[in-house]
Order: C-alpha cells, then sequence, then structure tokens
C-alpha cells in the first residue's frame, strides 16, 4: 500500500483538480462577454434602463414554468424577499434545517420571526417531514425547505403537512438548480422558490439570485416590492407600501446570467454523470455516498458521503487532513462541523444591538440552541466530507478522487 501524502508519500490527485474557484472550473465564453460587451456599451448598468435582468427573469421564468421570476442581489436576498412576501408578524415561527447555508435563517431574523430548527433524516441530510410535525404550534408560519447538496427534500410528506396546518413553503434550491422531485421541478412545489448564483453554485453570477412564484400577490404582497423599497414602480410616481429592502441584480449579473443559462442544462447533467461515476467506484470502500432519493433528480452541489468514525483508527477531522493531503477539495460537515443553531449568531442571540431580538421577544419560542437540539443533524455534520464538486470533471479526475478516499480509508481501517 502507498504511503499516504500526509506521511510524505505521494498524493494520490496529481496536479490540483479543476475548482469552482477559477476558470480551471467553471465556464465563461463568447456568450457571457457579448452581453456584458453589450452593457458597457450602452451605459445601462441598471435593470431600471436596461433589458438584461428583464431577459434573464423572463428566461428563467420560461424555463421554470412559473408566472413570476425576480432577479435579486444574491441567494440570501432571494430568500429575504421570500420571507418577506410572507410576512410573518414579529414572533412568528418559520421551521428550517440546521443543515443548510447561513443566508437561509438570515432573512428570518431581520424579519423578526424566529428560526425553528426540525432535524434532517439520517440518509438524504435532507428535513424531516416528522420533525417539521414536531415542531409545529399555533406560531409556525412557513417551512424552509432546503434541497441540501442539490438532493431534493421529501416534498410531497411536507407538502401535506404544510396543508394540513395552513403554512407557507420557501423552497431553498440554492443548490439545486434543475433538480426534480417526481417529474416536478425543485422550487416550483412550494409557494416560492429561491436561488443562489454565488460562485461555487452550479451557474454562476457571481453573487446573484432568483426568486419564483405562481400566484403572485397571494399574500397581500407582489413579490418584485419585496426586492424594490416597496416600491410599485409600475404605477409611476413614488410610492412605498411597506418596508423592504433594495436587492436588484445589475444588468452585468443579469448578463452573464443570461450566458450561462444556455448551458445550465449541461451543467447539471456534466455533474449528475460524474458523481454517478464516483459512486460505482467507491462501491467497495466503506464510505456511504448521500444520494438523491428514490424519485428525485439530485444535481450534486456538493458530492458528500458519511463515514462510521467507529471503523476508523484516527478521528474524522484527521482522516479529513489525510484526505486534503491526497488533493481533495472538502471538508467535514455542512454548513461545518456544527448545525447553524451553534454558531454564536442564533445560540448567542448575537443579532440587533443587545436587545437578542427577535428571541428575546415577548411570547417568542425560547430554544435552547447550546442543546443537541438536532441529533440526526449533529451527527451528520460531525460524520460527512463534503466535497466541492464542478461540472468540468472528467474521468480520471474521477478515478483519482476515488482512489484518494480509497487509500485514506485503507490506511485507516481499523481491523
Ligand atoms: C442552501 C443555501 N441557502 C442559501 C444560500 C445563500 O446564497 P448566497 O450565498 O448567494 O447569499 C446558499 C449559498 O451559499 C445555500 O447554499
Amino acid at each position: 500500500m502507498k504511503e499516504l501524502a500526509i506521511n510524505n508519500g505521494p498524493r494520490a490527485i496529481e496536479g490540483t483538480l479543476p475548482s469552482f474557484r477559477d476558470a480551471s472550473g467553471r465556464t465563461f465564453g463568447e456568450e457571457e462577454t457579448r452581453h456584458l460587451r453589450e452593457v458597457m456599451e450602452t451605459g445601462r448598468l441598471s435593470f431600471l434602463t436596461g433589458p438584461k435582468t428583464s431577459e434573464f427573469e423572463r428566461r428563467w421564468a420560461e424555463m421554470y414554468g412559473v408566472e413570476t421570476a425576480v432577479a435579486v442581489a444574491n441567494g440570501t436576498a432571494a430568500l429575504h424577499v421570500a420571507v418577506t412576501y410572507l410576512n410573518p408578524d414579529p414572533a412568528d415561527e418559520i421551521i428550517l434545517s440546521p443543515i443548510t447555508d447561513v443566508g437561509t435563517v438570515i432573512p428570518i431574523l431581520y424579519q423578526l420571526a424566529i428560526p425553528v430548527f426540525a432535524d434532517v433524516d439520517p440518509k438524504t441530510q435532507n428535513i424531516d417531514p416528522a420533525s417539521i410535525e414536531r415542531n409545529i404550534t399555533p406560531r409556525t408560519k412557513a417551512i424552509i425547505v432546503t434541497h441540501v447538496y442539490g438532493h431534493p427534500a421529501d416534498m410531497d410528506a411536507i407538502m401535506a403537512i404544510a396543508r394540513k396546518h395552513g403554512l407557507s413553503v420557501i423552497e431553498d434550491c440554492a443548490q439545486a438548480h434543475l433538480a426534480y422531485y417526481k417529474g416536478r421541478l425543485c422550487g416550483t412545489i412550494g409557494d416560492v422558490g429561491c436561488f443562489s448564483f454565488q460562485q461555487s453554485k452550479h451557474m454562476t453570477t457571481g453573487d446573484g439570485g432568483m426568486v419564483i412564484t405562481n400566484g403572485d400577490g397571494r399574500f397581500g404582497r407582489n413579490l418584485r416590492h419585496c426586492s424594490d423599497k416597496g416600491w410599485p414602480r409600475e404605477r409611476g410616481g413614488r410610492d412605498h407600501l411597506f418596508l423592504a429592502t433594495n436587492y436588484h441584480m445589475t444588468e452585468l449579473q443579469a448578463a452573464v446570467g443570461l450566458g450561462q443559462l444556455g448551458k445550465l442544462k449541461r451543467f447539471v447533467d456534466a455533474r449528475i454523470t460524474s458523481a454517478d461515476r464516483l459512486t460505482e467506484l467507491l462501491a467497495g470502500v466503506p464510505v456511504t455516498p448521500v444520494l438523491p432519493a428514490e424519485g428525485t433528480v439530485g444535481v450534486y452541489f456538493f458530492y458528500s458521503f458519511r463515514v462510521d468514525p467507529a471503523t476508523l483508527t484516527v478521528s474524522v477531522p484527521e482522516m479529513m487532513k489525510a484526505l486534503t493531503a491526497e488533493g481533495i477539495d472538502g471538508f467535514i460537515g455542512y454548513p461545518g462541523p456544527i448545525p447553524l443553531y451553534r454558531y454564536p449568531l442564533i445560540r448567542e442571540h448575537r443579532t440587533f444591538g443587545n436587545s437578542g431580538w427577535p428571541f428575546t421577544l415577548d411570547g417568542a419560542r425560547r430554544d435552547d440552541f447550546a442543546s443537541a437540539l438536532c441529533p440526526e443533524a449533529e451527527r451528520a455534520c460531525r460524520e460527512t466530507v463534503c466535497m466541492w464538486w464542478t461540472d468540468r470533471f472528467e474521468d480520471r479526475h474521477v478515478e483519482q478522487i476515488a482512489a484518494a478516499i480509497e487509500k485514506v480509508m485503507t490506511a485507516y481501517a481499523r481491523a
């Protein structure tokens, strides 16, 4: 057996893998450049005067088969627009998974609603419908469902619970571009779908986001007004109907988005093909890949796999160090080795001055975020390796990734 790279042996991965961080793992071409040049040459950098943002929204709406798409500055903004659209009262509760980006919880806090963390299904690491139901109270207003790693959550069960209790559903599809749940596009099943085009996503505009819905206005607000200062510009003149911030996407972002959009299907398919190949290659290795559930098409934002610490002679962080030394680009646990509620923002209520709002509002639910609120999520964060994935992986990359994992798992296997 070859010596581990961490012990100065040869690396399993030669050179560096293609990465979302630069052109090695991102694909830009003449399309993006042409749109960008048009923006610059016309001098129209804002959606107020230029056509690109509207065109990007129209094409996204068409691709998703929805009535309304609003392009915004980033994925967190998309989720903030969605929560503003639902207009919770202060101390209303919104249920979410603790295995998600902090951008899922920030909008809840800014709207003074209380985040309530439901546990996850240990197999998919998506929010567990049974845990959602256990956490519903008379103050529950909505559920935000993150399709984590790009793999669809159990939407039939979640929508049935939402309907039974009169709750709204926001789908966080930041990692799930063109993911399908039982033949339906994720983002079109709940009331609102939110996307991110941040640098690492399936397609990117650097930063960027999109919010989609059918039946705009159903909740008494217009979706676009929620990203535009509560301003019904379409009526002409100046009026501000309610509190909402400015989350406009620029024409520069939209120009890149229009170029990327035409390639999105190809990007997603390439991620799936290379991920499927890795799953095949890992068949004999004692790791458990986190795979899309039956009846769904998952789109591999990360490629994640679970390890059983009891089978290792070293800790999971030490094993991760060895994987990194072999050339793997990854980390333990998402959003990190601890679930979202254990970060100081939530656990210590570091929000508005010293107020602790919304957690300290009268009548607000009081969860102890220092406790193991969601045991399955705690375990998943400790035992899951997430690897950055890109559409630019070729067979040779995937074979080297598999070899690196096999090498490390073999070296550290408990006899
Ligand atoms: C699941 C999830 N939700 C929300 C976000 C927030 O998106 P952004 O980083 O574009 O604000 C991200 C991206 O980082 C994400 O992966």
